[in-house]
Formats: C-alpha cells, sequence, structure tokens
C-alpha cells in the first residue's frame, strides 16, 4: 500500500495545492475529504495559474479526482468552479469527476447564517470565510442536511426542505436577516439536479476498487491541523476535523488505506482570520514577509497575518496530525533576512510550557520563547536542489526538522510546480 495524505500543519495556505499538484504525477487518484469552498489552492504550471477551492488539485495533471462525503458542496460555487476551470483547458466530466452521494450541500442559506452570525458576534468575531461552512457542517451532525442523492428525491428534497427552513428562517429572522423562500430553493434544487447527479456515486466503492487494484491514491487535505475543530485553536477554528485520520472517514476508506502522512508548514508562520497568533509580528519584518509571500487570502483577499516559524505550534501538529514527514515550503520568501526566529515554546503567567494548552486565555496570553539563527544572503528562490542551498539556509531546514521532531522529506522554493526538491517520496512509505 503506498498512498499518501496531505495535510496543513499550520493555519492554511502552506502550499498544500502546490505540493499535492506536484505528487499528483505519481498518483492515480486524487480525494478531497473535508472542508468546502473555505479552501483556495493555488497553483502555477509554467504561463498558467489555477486557483481550486473544491476541486482536488490532481484534475490539473489530468488523475480522476473525487470529492469525498466529508466536503460540503456548495452545488453553485462548484458549478462555477468548473466552468472556470474547464475555460483555462482542464477536462471536468463524469470521466474525471466524481462526487461522494452521501456528502452534505451548502445552500445559499448557509452562506446568510454565516455571515448574519458574524455580524451579530461585532468584535469576537471568528473571520470566517462567509461561505456557510459552519452552519453546513452543523446541518450534517444534527442530522437536517440535504445530500448530493436527495437531488434525486424530488419528495424526500421537499420535506428536507420544510425542516431545514423551519430550523433556519427562524434564526435568521432573529438576527435581522432576510428569511428564505421554499419554492426558490426547490427550484433550483431541481435545475441543479440533473448538472450534479451524473458526477455522484458511493465513491467508497470506486475507491475500494482502485485500492484493490493497486492504485495509488493521494488524499488532499483542506485547511489545517490549527484550524482543526477539536485541536486547532478554538473557537478560531473551521468547522471540521482537517487531521489525517479524517481522510479515512471522508472518504469512506479504512484507516490503513491512508498511507503515509506529509503535513505541509511554511518556513515562517501566516493566518487569515482571527484568533491566537504568538508568533505574530507587527513590525517592518511582518510587513515585509506579507509582501514577498504574497500573503492575501485566495478567497477572501484578506491580508494573512504573518510572524515568525513557530515549531512549538508544528510540532503540536505533526503529534495530533500523525505527520511523518514535513514539506517545507515558502523559502525563498526569508532569503536575505539578516536574522531569523523560531518559536521553540512559550511562556503564559510566567511558566515555560511546550505546547499551546487548549484554553482560549492561556492561548491569547502565550509569549513565545525564540531562538535566533543567522539568515542567509544567497538566493534559494527556484532551487530544485539541496546541494543548491545555502549552507545556512540548510542549518535553518536541520534545525527545523530537530525542533518539530520530524523529518522534513520536501522543500519548496517557488510558486512553480517544478521548483521543488524532494529528500523522501512519501509515495515510498
Ligand atoms: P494552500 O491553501 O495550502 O494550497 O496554499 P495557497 O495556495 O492558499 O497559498 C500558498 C501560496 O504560496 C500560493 O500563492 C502559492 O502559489 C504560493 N507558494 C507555494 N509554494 C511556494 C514557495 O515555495 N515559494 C513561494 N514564494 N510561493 C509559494
Ligand atoms: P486552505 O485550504 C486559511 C479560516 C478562516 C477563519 C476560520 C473559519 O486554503 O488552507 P470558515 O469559513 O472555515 O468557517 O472559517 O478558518 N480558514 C482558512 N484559512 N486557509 C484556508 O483554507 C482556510 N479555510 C478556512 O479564515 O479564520
Ligand atoms: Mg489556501
Amino acid at each position: 500500500m503506498a498512498n499518501v495524505a496531505i495535510i496543513g500543519a499550520q493555519w492554511g495556505d502552506e502550499g498544500k495545492g502546490k505540493v499535492v499538484d506536484w505528487l499528483a504525477s505519481r498518483a492515480d487518484i486524487v480525494v478531497r475529504f473535508q472542508g468546502g469552498h473555505n479552501a483556495g489552492h493555488t497553483l502555477v504550471v509554467g504561463n498558467q495559474t489555477y486557483k481550486l477551492s473544491l476541486l482536488p488539485s490532481g484534475l490539473v495533471r489530468g488523475k480522476l479526482g473525487i470529492i469525498g462525503n466529508g466536503v460540503v458542496i456548495d452545488p453553485e460555487a462548484l458549478l462555477t468552479e468548473m466552468a472556470r476551470l474547464t475555460a483555462q483547458g482542464l477536462t471536468i466530466t463524469p470521466e474525471t469527476l466524481r462526487i461522494a452521494e452521501n456528502a452534505p450541500l451548502i445552500l445559499p442559506l448557509h452562506g446568510a447564517l454565516d455571515r448574519a452570525r458574524e455580524v451579530a458576534r461585532g468584535e469576537n468575531k471568528i473571520g470566517t470565510t462567509g461561505r456557510g461552512i459552519g452552519p453546513a457542517y452543523e446541518d450534517k451532525v444534527a442530522r437536517r442536511a440535504i445530500r448530493v442523492c436527495d437531488l434525486a428525491e424530488p419528495d424526500t428534497l421537499s420535506a428536507k426542505l420544510d425542516e431545514l427552513l423551519l430550523h433556519h428562517n427562524t434564526l435568521l429572522r432573529g438576527l435581522g436577516a432576510a428569511p428564505f423562500e421554499k419554492a426558490v430553493l426547490l427550484d433550483r434544487l431541481l435545475e441543479l439536479a440533473p448538472l450534479l447527479l451524473p458526477f455522484a456515486e458511493p465513491v467508497w466503492e470506486l475507491l475500494d476498487e482502485a485500492r484493490r487494484a493497486g492504485k495509488r491514491i493521494l488524499f488532499e487535505g483542506a485547511q489545517a491541523v490549527m484550524l482543526d475543530v477539536d485541536h486547532g485553536t478554538y473557537p478560531f477554528v473551521t468547522s471540521s476535523n482537517t487531521v489525517a485520520a479524517t481522510a479515512a472517514s471522508g472518504s469512506g476508506v479504512g484507516p490503513g488505506v491512508v498511507g503515509t502522512v506529509l503535513g505541509i508548514a511554511k518556513a515562517y508562520t501566516t493566518r487569515v482570520g482571527s484568533g491566537p497568533f504568538p508568533t505574530e509580528l507587527f513590525d517592518d519584518t511582518g510587513r515585509l514577509l506579507g509582501e514577498r509571500g504574497h500573503e492575501f487570502g485566495t478567497v477572501t483577499g484578506r491580508p494573512r497575518r504573518c510572524g515568525w516559524f513557530d515549531a512549538a505550534m508544528v510540532r503540536q501538529a505533526v503529534k495530533v496530525g500523525g505527520i511523518q514527514g514535513l514539506a517545507l515550503t515558502k523559502l525563498d520568501v526569508l532569503d536575505g533576512l539578516p536574522e531569523l526566529k523560531v518559536c521553540t515554546g512559550y511562556r503564559i503567567g510566567g511558566v515555560e510550557v511546550r505546547h499551546l494548552p487548549a484554553a482560549q486565555g492561556a492561548q491569547a496570553s502565550a509569549e513565545p520563547i525564540y531562538e535566533s539563527m543567522h539568515g542567509w544572503k544567497d538566493s534559494t528562490r527556484g532551487a530544485r536542489s539541496y546541494a543548491a542551498l545555502p549552507a545556512q539556509a540548510i542549518k535553518y531546514v536541520r534545525r527545523i526538522e530537530e525542533l518539530v521532531e520530524c523529518p522534513v522529506t520536501l522543500l519548496s522554493t517557488s510558486p512553480e510546480r517544478d521548483d521543488t526538491i524532494l529528500m523522501k517520496d512519501p509515495f515510498e512509505g
């Protein structure tokens, strides 16, 4: 068995899309297993830039893409993305894309509730993408979600909409937002049904056949461990489990099928939205990282908060996420900085701790304990071999390995697909 799961090891936007695209050349199938169109994965191939939110990044390599049951699907967003990428030259048909029939749908009322709640939270807002992700997962767990397969049963759809609207319109009115009309939603879903149903199937069966035929499966995570609903900086998290274990439940395979877990981390740290960020920089270095790294959210365009590499946090992500190898991206963004800092632990209320505790107040007050390193003068940008890296950059990578207690097995030195250095092939276990 030689499958691989890719997950984010920080707060998202680590470059998962680039790494998935690169590794997809060695895979047969790429599966998304959680999240929704809150994800934004940017792939640069020659002079083409692809931005994917719901579609598995392997489609760019012409690999079979699967959207698993753990994903929440906004049908309008999916169709828009399919049209956009088809216009860019990709082939997206029921032969190249399969969707789990038991995946829950995001409807317009979910986005409306997400946004109305953020307004109501005021200063305490989570800073969600406003795309209805949280409310859609809530409906799934509350057993009232409309799922892809319901599109084939108009009576089921109608009855489920009654239950959904009873719940959502009550909430929306309470928050001062406009309620939704059943007829409008039902008509639109019935229009969407023939567009989506040809892609739908029990993907667990397809994956089981693929597994038995010895096909290589690449599981593509969205978001990251520190945004995980259990293990992240709760409540400033997304509404799904982002750890590698979810690859199994979110696609319908056993845990043994998931294979090697590759975590992706930037050589520094970024975060979009609210919540604790111990190594955040508010100075010129923070601004420099943001400018050089083009740190603007792919989905919302918001500037990303930037800071030093937090090894204590990534070490925690390695442990709870089951990460066996780390891909370090954006090393080039640090080129030329005279001094680099790496966080090795925190001071909370005068006490030194190795990891972020779960309590919100303690997380907010965590002060980073830093170790300083010299930077490097020469460029790493575009390097394609370990030997081409400045000695001090290699030292930085080696120190990170030690601190996060996990080998760095892949390096990325620019947005371009092939500016990648592989030290150990995750498909080889
Ligand atoms: P994802 O959500 O984890 O897939 O990451 P995003 O695509 O949202 O954000 C990562 C951004 O960094 C994208 O714009 C990538 O093109 C870019 N990127 C990826 N790897 C590198 C790298 O090694 N160096 C630089 N400079 N940019 C990179
Ligand atoms: P990728 O896959 C970075 C953040 C939002 C917000 C929080 C909750 O591109 O790495 P949500 O809309 O999910 O309820 O928002 O999670 N967030 C992301 N941040 N990258 C992402 O995805 C994210 N998806 C959600 O900014 O703070
Ligand atoms: Mg992203």
